[in-house]
């Protein structure tokens, strides 16, 4: 649910650090539609518990649509036109995802954003992302949009050196995340999940990250 200070920032952006802002509230009217364009993408391109380098399980289920997708395995991070899953194209980004991305993108400073990937994550109960940096895309000057549906979580988000101290920052259904130019490689991560149940997406948070990859 979203506290009485949220509600009272909705509509608000919300600066971070320079290059990055929150938007809280941003997806709010298109939530429905994204998460029913998200359903076909699925039924192509379902959830899946990648691997990392290392051999360990993810704990965040991912899925992708765009041209390209983002794929962990033991031979590291890419991004790659096929599914390994399926073998074939990753489904193609819904308009409803393009016009978000684009119209968050400009309403945090940077025009015409045109993502190629999406990367899809579903987070459960104690599901998390440790704190990492987007650096596989091939152009930095391009931002990364961040779009939370469902249930509640702690984003963190440091600095671009790994030891730069990081904030929390609470993240609730429709909230939209900006980080690009002096911004574009900072440190971010998710906080194990709380169990909860949400309306639209039941016992879980879904996450769409943006981003022109290729
Ligand atoms: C990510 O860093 O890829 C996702 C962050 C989030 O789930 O908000
Ligand atoms: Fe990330």
């Amino acid at each position: 649910m979203r506290d009485l200070f949220e509600q009272e920032e909705e509509g608000l952006s919300i600066p971070i650090v320079p290059g990055a802002v929150l938007l809280r509230g941003f997806a709010n009217d298109i939530a429905q539609q994204l998460l029913g364009d998200l359903e076909r993408v699925l039924a192509s391109s379902p959830w899946r518990h990648m691997t990392t380098p290392g051999g360990f399980r993810m704990s965040v289920a991912m899925t992708n649509c765009g041209t390209l997708g983002w794929v962990s395995d033991r031979t590291g991070y890419r991004y790659d036109r096929v599914d390994p899953a399926s073998g074939e194209p990753w489904p193609a980004m819904p308009a409803t995802f393009l016009q978000l991305a684009a119209q968050a993108a400009a309403a945090a400073g940077f025009d015409r954003f045109v993502p190629d990937a999406c990367l899809v994550n579903r987070y459960e109960a104690g599901a998390r992302l440790s704190l990492h940096q987007d650096r596989d895309e091939r152009d930095y000057a391009q931002p990364i949009v961040s779009a939370s549906l469902g249930l509640p979580a702690t984003f963190l988000f440091g600095g671009i050196r790994r030891a730069d101290k990081s904030r929390r920052l609470s993240l609730a259904h429709g909230d939209v995340v900006v980080w690009g130019g002096p911004a574009r490689l900072s440190h971010h991560g998710i906080l194990p999940l709380k169990e909860g149940e949400h309306p639209l997406t039941g016992r879980c948070r879904i996450n769409l990250t943006f981003r022109k990859a290729g």
